[in-house]
């Protein structure tokens, strides 16, 4: 046991986080017509083994017409189950939680990945289903104009994408996935119809603040139909858009998301204009994470925080000063796989490589035993001041 709260274990429901430290959905572009590829199980598998309580898979897109982008992993339809579980499955095997974020593009959909631009794709041999590609949204308002102007929904297709959600829940379940999230953040399906802006319906789903959080109740309430009750589920906000939604509309809609079934919101931030919240401001360390707080303040609810949370005392503060109760490292953990053996290490928890798989962390405690390895490899200057006493003498 350690008391470091971020690696003091957490149990929502009947699921059990060994400790607090969450690897956010984080898409890697690496899906065949969408089914998950070797890439997805190295690369979830590494976060896993690195010693994260909680490993959450990318934006997994409810239909086909809710793919970003080329290598969006898919869950509309049954023959994705087997796939997907072996990716939940290894996750587990190295004692780590299983999670996958639901997600839709909408109108921010069949675009070319960050690296090619940032930008609609062209029409091109490669897409075999171009028109079953064409995005969709609340309204038929461009997201901005260098984006096409989407499909505007049905009545009735948007009551067909609820029951979708609830479909593709059903087979993350069947997957093995014990954490559920909704991507309700970063402008795309969801957060479209939560905005005035990108929302002008004149049915039950567009107007007044209420109807605009129909669509993400609806959701929320099949999710639930399908997603067994000891199963913890997560919603992804943008807390504040920039765009007249902020902090007060989410701890509203989390009010009423709690006693739907909902237990964490994941508080994150912009995406439905090209002006995020933090555009022309400093960008510092925890940067959203005073939107966490705000919620579960004012919303009664858990949070997690995510955004330039880069160092284990940092998180550790986080959890102490109660602004979050999950802490989401994002970046930080691309660069370092481990970075939770390694914040285990800096934050001087007993027992650092416990968090860690055997295959590797046994050996790694018997070197400790000897004094060797007892930092984190960054924090030396190199082989002048390495070995036991070098090490004895930074403690
Ligand atoms: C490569 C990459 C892919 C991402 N994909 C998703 C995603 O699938 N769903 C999502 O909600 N956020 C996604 N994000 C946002 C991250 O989950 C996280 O919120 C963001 O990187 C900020 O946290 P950080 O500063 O710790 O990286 C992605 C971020 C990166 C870097």
């Amino acid at each position: 046991m350690s008391d470091m709260l971020l690696f003091s274990p957490m149990t929502i429901r009947g699921v059990t986080l060994k400790n607090r430290i969450v690897v956010p959905p984080m898409h890697q572009y690496s899906a065949e017509k969408g089914f998950p590829t070797d890439w997805h199980l190295m690369n979830a598998g590494k976060f896993a083994a690195g010693g994260a309580g909680l490993v959450i898979v990318e934006s997994t897109k409810v239909e086909r017409r809710g793919c970003g982008t080329i290598g969006d992993l898919g869950i509309w339809d049954d023959k994705f189950i087997a796939p997907l579980s072996r990716v939940a499955g290894f996750i587990k095997q190295q004692n780590a939680v299983a999670g996958i974020q639901l997600g839709h593009s909408g109108r921010k959909a069949r675009a070319s990945r960050p690296w090619e631009g940032d930008r609609p794709l062209e029409r091109s041999a490669e897409i075999e289903d171009w028109d079953a590609w064409t995005p969709v949204a609340p309204s038929a308002i461009a997201h901005s104009e260098r984006w096409p102007v989407p499909r505007a929904l049905e009545t009735q297709d948007v009551k067909d994408l609820v029951a979708a959600w609830g479909q593709a829940a059903r087979r993350a379940h069947e997957a093995g996935f014990d954490v559920l999230e909704l991507h309700g953040a970063h402008g795309y399906l969801v957060h479209e119809f939560l905005s005035g802006r990108s929302n002008q319906r004149s049915d039950e789903y567009g107007g007044s603040e209420a109807n605009r959080m129909r669509f993400l109740i609806e959701v929320t309430e099949a999710v639930r139909a399908h997603w067994p009750d000891h199963k913890p589920l997560f919603v992804r906000l943008s807390v504040e858009d920039n765009a007249g939604w902020g902090p007060e509309q989410s701890a509203r809609l989390a009010t009423i998301l709690k006693p739907r079934g909902v237990d964490v919101i994941d508080c994150s931030s912009g995406g439905i204009s090209e002006m995020a919240p933090i555009l022309g401001k400093e960008i510092k360390y925890n940067y959203q994470v005073p939107l966490a707080e705000y919620v579960r303040a004012h919303a009664d609810i858990m949070t997690m925080a995510v955004g330039l949370i880069i160092h284990g005392d940092q998180a550790e503060q986080i959890l102490r000063d109660k602004q979050a109760d999950l802490i989401a490292v994002g970046r930080e953990i691309l660069n370092n796989p481990n970075w939770p053996m390694d914040a285990a290490l800096k934050l001087g928890v007993e027992g650092p490589f416990r968090n860690v798989p055997p295959q590797f962390g046994y050996w790694l405690g018997t070197r400790a035993k000897r004094g060797f390895g007892t930092r984190p490899s960054t924090w030396q200057n190199g082989l002048r001041e390495a070995g036991p006493e070098a090490d004895r003498e930074l403690t």
